[in-house]
């Protein structure tokens, strides 16, 4: 009986609850001690994940399977730093600001590496770096952020289902129709919620 097998995302997306200080956003913020968040736990909150071959995005038969299998059909790259990001400090400061989409937020790493921040249920941040290769959903509804990290530069695609709409909502905006789904479907009436089978 060997270790149990790691899962191979970990090398690519890793996830941590964050302190609390208020030193340099693209810092890791660990806690200390650290304190990591499973990428199953992180599914728990609808937020998905998958390892692909970023050297081969273009002809990446996994991809192709994703996108058809969830609807994406629009497709294209953003690129996080200065030369090629037009309004580049106003698009950080934003990116940073918490916020909502009505739709999935989309993104696979093919170079470079950044951090997605999401709450949690209980309304902690959970930081999920993704590096080269990681691909995430983040799930209508739910509050999150992004940031570079020390080493300033990401390369994303950005899948989306038919016409791409950007608008962030920042917090707070719980009466759209998305946030109460997200709640109804990923935070209210929890699978496995302890308090629950306690009662019963
Ligand atoms: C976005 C990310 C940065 O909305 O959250 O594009
Ligand atoms: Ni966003």
């Amino acid at each position: 009986m060997g270790a149990p097998e790691k899962d191979p995302r970990e090398e690519v997306l890793q996830a941590w609850y964050m302190d609390d200080s208020d030193a340099d956003q693209r810092l890791p913020h660990h806690k200390e001690p650290k304190e990591f968040v499973s990428l199953d736990q992180l599914a728990e909150l609808g937020v998905l994940s998958w390892r692909l071959d970023a050297d081969n995005y273009e002809a990446d038969e996994e991809l192709k399977k994703i996108r058809e299998d969830r609807g994406y059909s629009y497709l294209d790259f953003c690129e996080v730093c200065p030369e090629k990001l037009p309004n580049y400090e106003e698009k950080i400061k934003n990116f940073f600001e918490e916020h909502l989409h009505t739709d999935e937020e989309i993104r696979y790493c093919v170079a470079g590496s950044g951090y997605f921040d999401v709450r949690d249920r209980n309304d902690k941040w959970i930081r999920v770096w993704v590096k080269k290769g990681g691909m995430i959903v983040l799930p209508a509804g739910i509050y999150h952020r992004f940031t570079l990290d020390t080493d300033n530069y990401i390369k994303a695609m950005r899948l989306f289902v038919g016409d791409p709409i950007w608008t962030p909502f920042n917090r707070p905006h719980d009466h759209l129709p998305a946030r109460k789904e997200y709640l109804k479907g990923f935070v209210e009436n929890e699978v496995g919620d302890s308090s629950v089978d306690a009662a019963a």
